[in-house]
């Protein structure tokens, strides 16, 4: 591949709350990102820094409407290609597979919450973070099983991809590509309102990040 661009989604009415999981939409502010993204990708993440010309970009989201919500002002047009192919720039892909982690019976809930109701698997979770699973959830060790297939992927393109995720997967495609240590990968903050730019070369990775704010 040549870059990865890695983005949250816009700040969410569940983020705003503290709470985890859940399947809400965009708050003001996070409807304010999308916007951003979308200008963004139009001024830089689609243009040949060289001559200004459209190049193919993939878009990838997860099946979580606030991915949704922050990748729908993108502009899908028509590009051609070297190989004189239509292009659908930033085509959706939804893939469930970029899901949040999912907290199983913790889903919904803010951590006080669950250190409430759930005090031994907030103890857990806290000393080993990395392989514990939430009950009836996951645990990172399972995301990154099913973030597998998904990476060999990225590895095989030619073209740019943007990615909208979640922190949780964001964390381990971020660690995976920037050759961090799995049991770093859980506890990385992947900050909102920034996009990531990964170029990986034979022994290191370019790393860029771009702040959109007002
Ligand atoms: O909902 C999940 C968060 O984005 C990641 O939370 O640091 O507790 O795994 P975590």
């Amino acid at each position: 591949t040549c870059s990865i661009y890695l983005s949250r989604h816009g700040q969410s009415e569940y983020n705003s709350h503290g709470k985890i999981g859940g399947d809400s939409g965009l708050t003001p502010m996070g409807e304010a990102y999308a916007q951003k993204l979308a200008e963004f990708a139009d001024r830089v993440i689609t243009r040949d820094p060289e001559n200004g010309e459209a190049r193919p970009v993939r878009l990838w989201t997860s099946s979580l409407q606030r991915t949704k919500l922050t990748a729908r002002h993108l502009k899908h047009d028509k590009v051609k290609t070297g190989g004189g192919k239509d292009w659908i720039q930033m085509a959706p892909r939804v893939l469930r597979n970029l899901d949040e982690i999912y907290a199983g019976v913790c889903d919904g809930m803010t951590y006080e919450e669950i250190r409430a109701a759930y005090p031994r698997e907030y103890e857990l979770r806290r000393q080993n973070k990395l392989s514990y699973r939430y009950p009836r959830g996951e645990s990172y060790l399972d995301v990154i099983a099913r973030l597998d297939p998904l990476v060999q992927e990225l590895e095989s393109y030619r073209e740019d991809v943007l990615i909208v995720g979640h922190q949780g997967v964001l964390r381990l495609i971020y660690a995976y590509f920037a050759g961090l240590d799995r049991d770093e990968a859980a506890t990385l903050s992947i900050p909102l309102n920034t996009v990531i730019k990964l170029t990986p070369r034979t022994h290191d990775c370019i790393e860029e990040r771009v702040l959109l704010h007002d």
